[in-house]
Formats: structure tokens, C-alpha cells, sequence
């Protein structure tokens, strides 16, 4: 198909108020793109070729007969899949663009900084108007960062850790090359993984495999005082357990960007947990134009007959 031939994608991202900006920019990158607004389809949903979502409502993706393909909002594909009428085949193509992956490995930079810095207590001694010194033992060159998930954004986080001086390691399904990055994979290496983790950071997809996986035998683990950052997927974490290790020492501090529910209840004891720094799962999001950049590439993959990168494995899960 010529790629001047119009292709319709309707979007749910940003709420109708994003739509001006999402239709300035297909305009940029990929001019013959019709953008439509998700509260406003076309009457003829036949027309609809792309959706671009996030959090998409229980079957409103299967009322649109002729997608080619689901395009996610965000790199975790948990929040189109919690869809029980979503059609089966259809591809969907993850969000994943070199922009997300700064802003992560920049997150996961800053998140290790703080913890090593004691800056939840530093802001729990500010809140109280409490000026008493401390001096935070390490530095990065003896602090060993371990990420659970070494994909895309884990990769780039492990680079810039180790650019910074940290001795990083990272636990995946299968064995990466990455240079200077000690590789753990499996069931079976986990155990070496976690006793040598000082910082460990999770960046794991959400699937049956990886939810609650930090939990109170995970923490036990770890070497005592170790401190936690979960930018994955709150779905992960085993909040009365991490609650319970804070408590006991045997974790010095957590960075939590994702929780389970977003926003946490308001009776949350992580809310006002003195260890535990809260950031509203702001790890990553990619700006609009790099969205629509990586989109208008993903149509254009589609019309040139290539298979499209980034798409969503039902096999594996993620
Ligand atoms: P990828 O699919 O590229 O990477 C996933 C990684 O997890 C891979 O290394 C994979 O191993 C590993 N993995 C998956 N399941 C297992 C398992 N059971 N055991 C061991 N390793 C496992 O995903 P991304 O890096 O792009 O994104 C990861 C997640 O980060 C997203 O799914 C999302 O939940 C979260 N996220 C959070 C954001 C935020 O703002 N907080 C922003 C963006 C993403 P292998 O490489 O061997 O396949
Ligand atoms: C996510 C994202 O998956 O923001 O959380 O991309």
C-alpha cells in the first residue's frame, strides 16, 4: 500500500483535551495518518485501522472490525490485556523509544542516589523539623545494583548505573551481553543474584510469573539493610511484606514509582512510611512526540509488509 493511502488510527491517550496535539503531530511524521478521538469514534468503525491506548474499557477494542494492530500507550501491555474481550490475534506493538529509556536509566540513577544517600531519612527528618547529621556509608564504587529485568529499559538503566561507577548485575529469562554487567538468569541463578544485591531495582513485565515476586522470601534474600526500587509494576510487590522488612531492617529503604492500586488507598501504610519515598509512576512516560514518532515508524513498518518490532509475545507473556 502506498503510504500517502489515508490510514485511520483512533487514540485513547491523554483524554480528548491531547487530541489537538496527537493530530499536530501525526501531521509531522506521518501526514496521511487520520487521527480520530476515542470518546468520538467515526460512525463507520470500519474505518478504524490503529488504536493507540491506554487503558482501553472491557470490549471497546473489539468493536472496531477491521484493526490491523494495538498500539500501547506504555511499554507494559497489563493495562490492554486486563481487556477479557480483547480480540485475540491482533498484534500489539509495546511502547518503546530511546526517550523512555533515558528518563528510566536517568529514574533508576537517581532512585539508587537517593537510597544511598539515606534521603528518606533525610526527608522524614525535614518533615519533623529535625536537623541531625548522618553520613551515608557507601559510595557508588561499593554499593552492587542488581535489576530484576534486564529488557529494554533494565539494559539502559544497567548502562548508566555502570557509567556512574556502580557494579551492576541483572537477573533475566536468558543470558545477556552487556558490558561490564554480571548476567543472571532463571529460576536457578536467582538465589546468587539477590545475595549480592544491594540496591535492587525491579523493572520486570507483569505476568503471572513476576507478580508478588517481592515478597517476604525474596527480602530474606537480600543482603541485610539492602534497599528496594519497584518502577515494574505495583502487581510485584508484597506490600504487608515490605511493610514488615522495613521494620526489621533487613531493608533500609524503598523507592516505589508503581503501586497496586494506583493511586495507593488513602489507609496505605506506605503513604506515611518513614523508609518509603512514593513517586506517582512517573519513572518513564515517553513525551507525546516521541510516541507518535515511534507510531507513525510502527504504521509505516506495517505498510512497507515488515513485522513490526516491539510486539507483545502471548507465548512468553510480555
Ligand atoms: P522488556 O520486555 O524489554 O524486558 C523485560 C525483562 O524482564 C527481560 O529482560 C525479560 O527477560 C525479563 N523477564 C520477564 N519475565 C521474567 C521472569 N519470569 N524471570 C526472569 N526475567 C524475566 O520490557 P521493558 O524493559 O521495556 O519494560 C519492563 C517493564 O517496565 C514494563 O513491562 C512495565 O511494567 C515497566 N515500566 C514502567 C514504567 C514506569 O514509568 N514506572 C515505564 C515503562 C515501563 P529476557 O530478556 O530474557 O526475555
Ligand atoms: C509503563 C509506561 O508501562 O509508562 O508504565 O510506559
Amino acid at each position: 500500500m502506498a503510504s500517502s493511502t489515508p490510514l485511520h488510527l483512533i487514540i485513547k491517550s491523554g483524554g480528548s483535551a491531547a487530541i489537538p496535539e496527537w493530530t499536530a503531530l501525526f501531521a509531522e511524521f506521518a501526514p496521511h495518518v487520520v487521527v480520530h478521538d476515542w470518546n468520538r469514534p467515526p460512525t463507520d468503525r470500519s474505518l478504524v485501522d490503529f488504536a493507540m491506548v491506554w487503558e482501553p474499557e472491557t470490549g471497546a477494542l473489539a468493536r472496531y472490525p477491521q484493526l490491523k494492530a494495538i498500539f500501547s500507550s506504555a511499554a507494559g501491555v497489563d493495562h490492554i490485556l486486563a481487556d477479557s474481550e480483547l480480540p485475540p490475534a491482533l498484534p500489539i506493538v509495546r511502547m518503546v523509544t530511546g526517550e523512555s529509556q533515558q528518563r528510566m536509566a536517568e529514574f533508576c540513577l537517581m532512585a539508587t542516589l537517593m537510597l544511598q544517600k539515606n534521603m528518606p531519612r533525610a526527608l522524614a527528618q525535614h518533615r519533623q523539623q529535625q536537623w541531625i547529621e548522618f553520613n551515608p556509608p557507601h559510595v557508588a564504587s561499593e554499593l552492587r545494583v542488581g535489576i530484576l529485568g534486564l529488557g529494554t529499559l533494565g539494559a539502559a538503566a544497567a548502562q548508566m548505573l555502570r557509567a556512574v561507577g556502580y557494579p551492576v548485575q541483572g537477573w533475566s529469562q536468558t543470558r545477556k551481553q552487556i558490558d561490564g554487567v554480571t548476567s543472571y538468569c532463571g529460576q536457578e541463578e536467582l538465589a546468587a543474584f539477590l545475595r549480592s544485591s544491594q540496591v535492587l531495582i525491579c523493572l520486570l513485565p507483569d505476568t503471572p510469573a513476576t507478580r508478588g515476586i517481592l515478597n517476604a522470601q525474596l527480602f530474606a534474600q537480600l543482603p541485610a539493610g539492602a534497599q528496594l526500587v519497584n518502577a515494574g509494576r505495583g502487581t510485584q510487590l508484597h506490600s504487608a511484606d515490605l511493610v514488615a522488612a522495613l521494620d526489621s531492617g533487613q531493608l533500609g529503604g524503598a523507592l516505589l514509582d508503581v503501586t497496586e492500586p494506583e493511586p495507593l488507598p488513602a489507609d496505605s501504610p506506605l503513604w506515611t512510611h518513614p523508609r518509603v519515598i512514593l513517586t506517582p509512576h512517573i519513572a518513564a512516560s515517553a513525551s507525546r512526540r516521541a510516541k507518535a514518532r515511534q507510531v507513525a515508524l510502527s504504521m509505516a513498518q506495517w505498510q512497507a509488509g515488515q513485522t513490526l518490532d516491539n510486539c507483545f509475545d502471548r507465548v512468553r507473556g510480555y
